[in-house]
């Protein structure tokens, strides 16, 4: 089947990315494959010694690559300020690649008290997004990439206890932040658009790929070999990120492997649960981020 790969990533030169989490797994992939076709690549890490490790790898593989540190823990709303603030000292933006993420830990609070993985993979998204908004927009063609995950389709939002005061079962927060993942960004697209706006938001998920998310998940890490023979290597997960940060995209689209039922291979187009694209909860979402992180880009609903 055919379908977008490492291959079809055009020449980037001249333009600059911003990928979240670029230490390890879909993220480094994303990243080495921007600084061989020539982009000014940020890796945006919350460990200065992962970032550099991973920096000297991309050099290797690419003798000259034009990539830099950029320090971000999105379990603290203050540093995905400091990031924005020093991001925005760039020349251009060209894409902010939404990609950190943590899976089913057990319960953890983000710096300002919210359960970590709403908090993390949710709110420090919607926060980066939102507070590089008018950098991106003084960049024709920018656009702001989310990293949801076939686990949204199991996702509903415990509006009635988004910081797990009363309950915390890790594997449904995961798929309920996935979940908050596309609603945000099919939301953020409809108001940009509305908007007049020159930003694209989009979104994409790499099937299932074998990287180190497991982490929190004991045993099940040591299948992750397995994992990557079976369905896809970390560079194989990094196609969809690829596509929606490079590729002529339409705005508001969402993109993953097209083998395998959508877990495996190049891609394309992805599928998506109707309840994704419902605008109802996506307008409560945006509300509740905005009252939560104090951050409001006045993009009024479309
Ligand atoms: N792998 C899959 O099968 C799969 C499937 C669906 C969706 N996804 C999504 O793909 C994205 C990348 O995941 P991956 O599979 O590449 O996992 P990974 O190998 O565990 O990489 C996750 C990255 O996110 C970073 N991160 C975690 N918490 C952070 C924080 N508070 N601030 C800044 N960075 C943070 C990690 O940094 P540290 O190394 O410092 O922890 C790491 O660089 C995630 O959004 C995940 O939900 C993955």
């Amino acid at each position: 089947m055919s379908g977008f790969t490492e291959a079809d990533v055009a020449d980037q030169s001249g333009k600059c990315f911003i990928v979240t989490g670029a230490n390890t797994g879909i993220g480094f992939e994303a990243a080495r494959v921007l600084a061989a076709r020539r982009a000014r690549v940020l890796l945006a890490c919350r460990s200065e010694a992962k970032a550099e490790a991973a920096m000297a790898r991309i050099r290797r593989l690419t003798p000259g690559a034009d990539v830099a540190f950029l320090p971000l823990d999105q379990a603290d709303l203050g540093s995905v300020r400091a990031a924005a603030d020093m991001a925005a000292k760039e020349p251009r933006i060209d894409a902010l690649v939404n990609n950190a993420g943590v899976m089913r830990p057990p319960l953890m609070r983000t710096r300002q008290g919210f359960e970590l993985q709403f908090g993390v993979n949710h709110l420090g998204c919607f926060a980066l997004s939102i507070l590089l908004l008018s950098t991106l927009a003084k960049t024709v063609g920018s656009r702001i990439v989310v990293t949801a995950s076939i686990a949204h389709r199991r996702g509903r939002i415990a509006w009635d206890d988004l910081n797990a005061e009363k309950s915390y079962d890790r594997s449904q927060r995961y798929a309920d932040s996935k979940l908050a993942n596309m609603l945000f960004f099919f939301e953020l697209d409809r108001r940009l658009r509305a908007a007049g706006s020159p930003v694209t938001a989009v979104g994409c998920h790499p099937g299932i790929a074998a990287t180190d998310l497991g982490r929190h998940m004991g045993p099940f890490q040591l299948l992750v070999p397995l994992v990557g023979m079976a369905l896809n290597t970390p560079a194989m997960g990094a196609w969809p990120t690829l596509q929606a940060a490079t590729a002529t995209v339409v705005p508001g689209g969402y993109y993953g492997p097209i083998e395998r039922g959508g877990n495996r291979g190049p891609s394309g187009p992805a599928m998506r649960r109707p309840q994704a694209e419902d605008r109802e909860l996506a307008r409560r979402l945006w509300d509740v981020s905005v009252a939560m992180t104090g951050i409001d880009p006045g993009l009024p609903p479309a």
